[in-house]
């Protein structure tokens, strides 16, 4: 199948064709949801909560993504690969986003980049865009500023987002990313934009779904927040499987002959 590309999801968009959007993080989950039809892969900095253990997505570190992202890279063949710009290569100086962005498209086979935030990085956005690093803007809730925010809540300033995402959109970003914000508000981002919009606890009326893949197949434990849905329950899966083994090994089920060499 032709690979997805930037121009492909506008068009997406203008022909009111939903976007899915996932995130990975390994080779044989970016396999599975390549090969199962997802159009944009996300490399998302949520790989610091959900692989590595930590509550929030600030400690992974810009190597770690690259890292990542290699491998998520070298695993699609249809999907457009989106990769985080970790806190805080997203913050610092626009040289030092640049140079995390050509990281990105020189190190790993993957296509674009998500940068945090709308007005305040409007230079940034158009820095990138112009050294030819297609970047994916991310509005509303924004988790590497949850410090600051002192908190992960739904973000209901409808005129601050708006004026957010239309000005990622004039800085040159090919697609803005809404998390968290009331359905309507969304719904008036994406009606306000020509780029396509990508919704988290968004609502129905953007352009494209995007959702953490553990959290959807049941690989996290605990919380999950109320814009998940999830489809599987691999956790018990795998617990299940792990416990048959381990029972069988006990009881010396497990190797049979035909699992021996003669
Ligand atoms: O890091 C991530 O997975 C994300 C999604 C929640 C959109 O940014
Ligand atoms: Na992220």
């Amino acid at each position: 199948p032709p690979r997805i590309t930037t121009t492909t999801l506008a068009q997406m968009a203008r022909d009111a064709q939903p976007i899915t959007m996932l995130t990975a993080y390994d080779f044989p989950t970016a396999q599975i949801l390549d090969e199962a039809g997802v159009d944009c892969l996300l490399v998302g900095d949520s790989m610091a909560m959900v692989v590595q253990g930590h509550e929030t997505t600030l400690p992974v570190t810009m190597d770690q993504m690259i890292y990542h992202a290699e491998m998520v890279g070298r695993a699609a063949q249809r999907a457009l690969v989106v990769v985080d710009l970790p806190f805080p290569e997203g913050q610092l100086s626009i040289e030092q986003s640049l140079r995390a962005g050509a990281r990105v498209l020189k190190e790993t086979r993957c296509h674009a980049v998500k940068l945090e935030g709308g007005s305040e990085q409007a230079q940034r956005i158009e820095a990138l865009a112009t050294a030819g690093i297609p970047v994916m803007a991310h509005v509303g809730l924004r988790p590497q500023n949850v410090h600051q925010d002192g908190g992960y809540r739904v973000q209901r300033d409808t005129e601050k987002l708006i004026l957010d995402a239309n000005t990622a959109e004039q800085a040159g970003a090919f697609a803005v990313l809404i998390e968290c914000v009331p359905t309507d508000t969304a719904r008036q981002i994406t009606e306000a934009l020509s780029v396509p919009t990508i919704g988290i606890g968004a609502g129905p009326h953007v352009s494209g779904q995007v959702l953490v893949t553990n959290d959807l197949i049941g690989l996290t434990a605990g919380y999950l927040p109320r814009f998940v849905k999830q489809y599987d329950n691999l956790r018990q899966t795998i617990s299940h499987s792990v416990r048959s083994y381990c029972d069988e090994v006990r009881s010396g089920e497990y190797p049979e002959a035909k699992h021996s060499f003669k």
